[in-house]
């Protein structure tokens, strides 16, 4: 391909993107041939993480590809070199796709314009801003699950201000046609939501005949520790418990991006329970990158 493609967030990807990876993820798992043999797969990760690197180390595994994984506390960058010099440095050797996390967002957008040109760039989580790889298997496993998307209640509850998920979550269902999006958390941690999301006052409020609600954690390492809400009051108010299923559409589904703490924003008789898709959301990782990674060096419409 001549033209770079990168995968920074949902808004930069087109309509028909979108629907190609959706669709792309749901045989993908059938595929046998070595579709990315001799490509070269970076993992440059400045945060934690367990799903998504080994996701994206599985799915470009499993299409032929070598993958070399650089945890930034035994990089260089200890030493002080910067994101900007790391990544440069890395594509010097040539590989064909970096996937990056790192915990300032607008880290990530701003390698692709350092980067050379045939360097594929794949935001792997950027501080509070974009998660699109999590929010495109957020979507294939609600699709996957039968979601009636256009007459859809979907809540997504707990730490909205911080979440990359939520805003990529939201970004993304908005362009699939929900019928309804709602939001709910504590007020200091729920932030400005986008035109069109319903801000709720309650669990209760958000979880009433929602076909889907979105659990997320508190995301302690993106603020001050004086604003980190007491996990038991917290429980309390906004965690998810059997009960708030009895309110919710018969069949509703529940999520989690993960990392999950039981106990805190999700009781475990939830999560272990019979809606819950927050094992299946990590199976569908490593398709929807398998996807991800096709279409990055193949394009469109390549089997
Ligand atoms: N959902 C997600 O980004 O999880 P990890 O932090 O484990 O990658």
């Amino acid at each position: 391909m001549t033209d770079p493609r990168h995968l920074l967030d949902i808004p930069s990807l087109d309509d028909a993107t979108l629907e190609w990876l959706l669709s792309r993820a749901g045989t993908i798992r059938d595929y046998a041939g070595p579709g990315l043999n001799g490509t070269v797969v970076v993992n440059l990760f400045f945060e934690a993480s367990t799903r998504t690197r080994v996701s994206f180390e599985l799915a470009a595994g499993a299409l032929g590809a070598r993958v070399v994984n650089v945890q930034a506390d035994s990089a260089s960058v200890v030493k002080g070199e910067s994101l900007v010099d790391t990544a440069l440095t890395l594509t010097a050797m040539g590989p064909d796709v970096l996937v990056v996390r790192h915990p300032d967002k607008q880290a990530v957008h701003g390698l692709a314009d350092r980067l050379p040109g045939r360097v594929h760039l794949v935001n792997a989580g950027d501080g509070g801003h974009a998660h699109p790889s999590q929010a495109l298997l957020d979507a294939f496993t609600l699709r996957q699950s039968g979601l009636d998307w256009p007459n859809a209640r979907i809540a997504i509850i707990g730490d909205l201000a911080h979440s990359r998920v939520a805003r990529s979550d939201l970004a993304l269902f908005g362009r699939l046609g929900a019928g309804e999006l709602r939001a709910a958390g504590p007020e200091t941690l729920l932030g400005e939501l986008p035109d069109g999301v319903r801000r709720c006052t309650s669990l209760d409020e958000a979880v009433d005949g929602a076909d889907a609600v979105i659990m997320l954690r508190i995301q302690t390492e993106r603020m001050d520790r004086n604003g980190w809400p007491d996990k038991v009051v917290y429980h309390a108010e906004w965690g998810l418990k059997p009960e708030h299923l009895e309110r919710a559409a018969p069949g509703c589904r529940v999520l989690h991006p993960g990392p999950m703490n039981r106990e805190v924003e999700i009781a475990s008789e939830v999560a272990d329970g019979p809606a819950s898709l927050i094992l299946r959301q990590v199976e569908n990782g490593v398709a929807m990158r398998m996807a991800i990674f096709e279409w990055l060096v193949h394009g469109l419409g390549w089997r």
